[in-house]
């Protein structure tokens, strides 16, 4: 599959690269584009093994444009800005969120209330608008964390259950086998509404 990544920082990075491992095709993207590029060279690197995954790196709206699923690997308080950066070129793809509503102050982290009572990917949901399809996933585990479990499972070993949660039943069909193929055992959560 085609997989577009937008914010090729902690989360970002190691997600792409354990599908590229498996085989997916990926496309990192960074308002930082050396960093995309190194997160592709690191993938590169890493399913030179296995023949197969491919990896490429360029601006997040060429990354838009590419993807059949995009991952949207930024800040909370970064994603309204990505998402009117990328406008139309998200209309009808499906986007991963993994994000938590965490923001910074003063170089420390800090948990963000989500405005209307909403969960968080039931904002993120109402800032891309309805033509846009969510499936929030990946976001309940730490970077290193996610990468040494995906390694993990990718490789026989016991698989590290992973929630998924969405209104939109075709596009969490789709992204299960990103899931899988990322050497986790993905776990129907249920809608947005219920997400963590
Ligand atoms: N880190 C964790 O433990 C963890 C765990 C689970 C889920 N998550 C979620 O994963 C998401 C990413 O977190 P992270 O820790 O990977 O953050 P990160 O390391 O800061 O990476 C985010 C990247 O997105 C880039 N970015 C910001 N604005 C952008 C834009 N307009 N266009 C393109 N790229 C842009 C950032 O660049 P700049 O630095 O230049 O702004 C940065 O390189 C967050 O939503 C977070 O809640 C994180």
């Amino acid at each position: 599959m085609r997989v577009g990544i937008v914010g090729s920082g902690r989360l970002g990075s190691r997600l792409g690269r354990l599908l590229a491992a498996a085989g997916h095709d990926v496309f990192f993207s960074d308002s930082d584009l050396a960093l995309a590029e190194a997160a592709a060279g690191a993938a590169v690197r890493v399913s030179a093994g296995s023949g197969d995954g491919r990896a490429r790196s360029g601006p997040p709206a060429e990354a838009a444009a590419f993807g059949d699923v995009l991952v949207l690997a930024v800040g909370w308080e970064a994603f309204p800005t990505v998402v009117a950066e990328l406008g139309g070129a998200l209309a009808g793809k499906i986007v991963i969120d993994p994000s938590n509503p965490i923001g910074e102050r003063d170089g420390l982290a800090v948990m963000v209330a989500v405005p209307c009572g909403l969960t968080s990917p039931q904002y993120q949901q109402h800032v891309l608008g309805a033509g846009v399809r969510v499936v929030r996933t990946f976001n309940t585990k730490y970077p290193n964390e996610l990468l040494d479990l995906g390694i993990a499972g990718q490789r026989g070993g016991a698989r590290a259950d992973m929630p998924y949660w969405g209104d939109d039943d075709e596009a969490k069909k789709a992204v299960v086998p990103l899931i899988e193929d990322a050497g986790f055992t993905a776990i129907d959560a249920g809608g947005l509404s219920e997400a963590r």
